[in-house]
């Protein structure tokens, strides 16, 4: 068992982050719970800063998207979830319309290492 922080992740090259794109990935950390399902999450870049979240609806607990990549509702201007349509604000993950109103998507914490874009792998 460890304790302390937990690590950086690498999700991608920075500058493959670009406007209007969604890099999913997988927690490795994850890996370590065979029992639990795979923790996924997505990271983009919201007005110029990147901004990641676990890819999870708090209405049912499943992925958000069903296509790769597709988080935006069709505005361009809310995450929205593809299964009922809960939209969510992307500078802070808070429901704001659909059934889990007024809950909120899990936000990681996310930095940029040189060229690189990490997460931290949740507790
Ligand atoms: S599962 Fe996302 S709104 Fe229902």
């Amino acid at each position: 068992m460890t304790y302390g922080p937990k690590p950086w992740q690498t999700v991608c090259p920075a500058h493959e982050l670009v406007p209007g794109r969604f890099v999913e990935f997988r927690l490795k950390e994850k890996a370590n719970d065979p029992e639990g399902m795979p923790l996924t999450g997505f990271v983009f870049l919201d007005r110029g800063q990147p901004k990641a979240y676990l890819n999870i609806c708090p209405h049912l607990g499943i992925e958000l998207n069903w296509m790769p990549g597709r988080f935006m509702d069709a505005d361009n201007l809310f995450i929205q979830c593809s299964t009922h349509g809960a939209l969510f604000k992307p500078g802070t993950g808070e429901c704001i319309a659909g059934p889990c109103q007024g809950d909120a998507l899990t936000m990681l914490e996310v930095r940029q290492s040189d060229d690189t874009i990490e997460v931290r792998v949740p507790d």
